[in-house]
C-alpha cells in the first residue's frame, strides 16, 4: 500500500508523463521531408498528411517541413543529403536505390511483373518488402513504409503501338538498370535524367519520350509536350519512405512512437488515394486533348510482353535470381 506522500509523488510523475512530450520551452524538432513531385500527387498528398498527423500527435513537438518539386534537391542529391543529415525524410521511387548500392529494389521495375495493386501488395506487405527495407540499414537509412503511385504509360511524339515503334527513340528513364534494359529491349535509347529536368528535355527534343504513371505525367505537364501515349501498364512506379537512421533512432522514444503512428496512418491514406489520383490525372489529360492515348490491342500487348519479359532473366544477375523467384512465389506465378 502506498502512503499518502508516495501516492501524491507518483500521481505527479504520471501527470507529467501524460503532459506534452517535451517541456514548453524546448525548441521543436524539425523534420525536413524533401521530394521531387508536385504537391497534388499521391506522394505529395501523403507527405502533407504525414506532416499534419505528426504535428498533431506530438502536440507540435515536431514540425515537418515538406519541400516538394525538387525545391531543395534533385533525385541523386536528395539521397546524399539524407545520408549527410541535411534532410531527414524522403520517399524516392523504388527505381532510384541502385546508386545507393541497394539495386535489389529494381525488382519493382521488372516489366510485366505485377498486374495491379493487389499483386503489388503481395510484395510490399510480404517478406520481400520487409527484407528490402532491411537492406537500407547498412547505408545509414531506415525504411518506414511503401507508398503507392501507379502503373506506367509510355509516351512520345509518335505512336507507340508495337515494340518496333520504339526503334531509335531517346527515352528518359529513372536511374535503374532494369529500366535501361527494358528500353533497350524495345530498341530505344535510354537516357537517365533527373525528374525535374524531364519536362524541358521533352519540350526541347533532348529526349523523345518517357514513361510515367499518369499522375506524374499530368502534374509535370508532360502531356503538353507529348503527342502520343500508350496505356501499357507495363511497369510500376512507387516509393519507399525513408529516414536518416541516426536521426530517427536519436529521437525521444515517446515522440518516435507518435511519428510511427502518423506514418502508419499517412501510409494508409497515400495508398488509398493513389489509384484514383492516377485515374483523375488520366481523365484530365484526355480532356486537355493534347495527347492521344492508345489502349493496346491484345496482339499489340502480346508483342510487348514477348519483347519485355525476357528482361527478367537477362537482369537476374543484377537483382538476384533467388529474389526474383521469391517474388514470383509471392505473386503465385
Ligand atoms: C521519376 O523520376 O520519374 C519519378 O521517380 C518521380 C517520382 O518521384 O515519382
Amino acid at each position: 500500500m502506498l502512503n499518502r506522500r508516495q501516492f501524491t509523488r507518483l500521481a505527479g510523475t504520471a501527470a507529467l508523463a501524460l503532459a506534452a512530450p517535451v517541456p514548453a520551452f524546448a525548441a521543436p524538432t524539425i523534420i525536413k521531408f524533401s521530394h521531387v513531385v508536385a504537391p497534388d500527387t499521391p506522394k505529395g498528398k501523403g507527405a502533407q498528411k504525414f506532416k499534419e498527423l505528426a504535428e498533431k500527435y506530438t502536440n507540435g513537438a515536431v514540425i515537418v517541413e515538406v519541400y516538394p518539386n525538387s525545391q531543395l534537391y534533385k533525385d541523386k542529391e536528395e539521397l546524399e543529403a539524407l545520408q549527410l543529415g541535411a534532410v531527414h525524410m524522403l520517399a524516392p521511387s523504388l527505381a532510384k536505390f541502385g546508386p545507393l548500392g541497394v539495386q535489389e529494389f529494381e525488382l519493382f521495375d521488372l516489366p510485366y511483373l505485377m498486374d495491379g495493386y493487389d499483386a503489388l501488395r503481395k510484395i510490399t506487405d510480404g517478406e520481400v518488402g520487409k527484407m528490402l527495407l532491411g537492406k537500407l540499414e547498412a547505408k545509414g537509412i531506415k525504411g518506414l513504409a511503401y507508398w503507392d503511385n501507379g502503373f506506367k504509360v509510355m509516351s512520345a511524339n509518335s505512336p507507340l503501338h508495337t515494340p518496333d515503334d520504339f526503334l531509335g527513340l531517346k527515352m528518359r528513364i529513372q536511374s535503374s538498370k532494369i529500366l535501361e534494359a527494358q528500353m533497350q529491349a524495345l530498341g530505344a535509347v535510354p537516357q537517365v535524367m533527373a525528374f525535374s529536368e524531364v519536362y524541358q528535355a521533352l519540350q526541347t527534343g533532348v529526349v523523345d519520350g518517357t514513361e510515367n504513371p499518369p499522375s506524374n505525367m499530368y502534374t509535370q505537364k508532360m502531356h503538353e509536350v507529348q503527342k502520343h501515349a500508350s496505356l501499357s501498364n507495363h511497369g510500376y512506379l512507387g516509393y519507399a519512405v525513408i529516414v536518416n537512421k541516426a536521426f530517427w533512432e536519436g529521437l525521444d522514444p515517446a515522440i518516435r512512437s507518435q511519428l510511427d503512428k502518423a506514418m502508419t496512418e499517412s501510409t494508409e491514406y497515400a495508398n488509398s488515394i493513389a489509384k484514383e489520383e492516377n485515374e483523375k490525372s488520366l481523365a484530365a489529360m484526355k480532356a486537355a486533348g493534347k495527347t492521344e492515348f492508345h489502349e493496346l490491342t491484345a496482339d499489340e500487348k502480346a508483342a510487348w510482353v514477348a519483347v519485355l519479359t525476357p528482361v527478367h532473366e537477362k537482369m537476374s544477375g543484377r537483382i538476384g535470381a533467388d529474389l526474383i523467384k521469391q517474388a514470383y512465389a509471392a505473386l503465385g506465378r
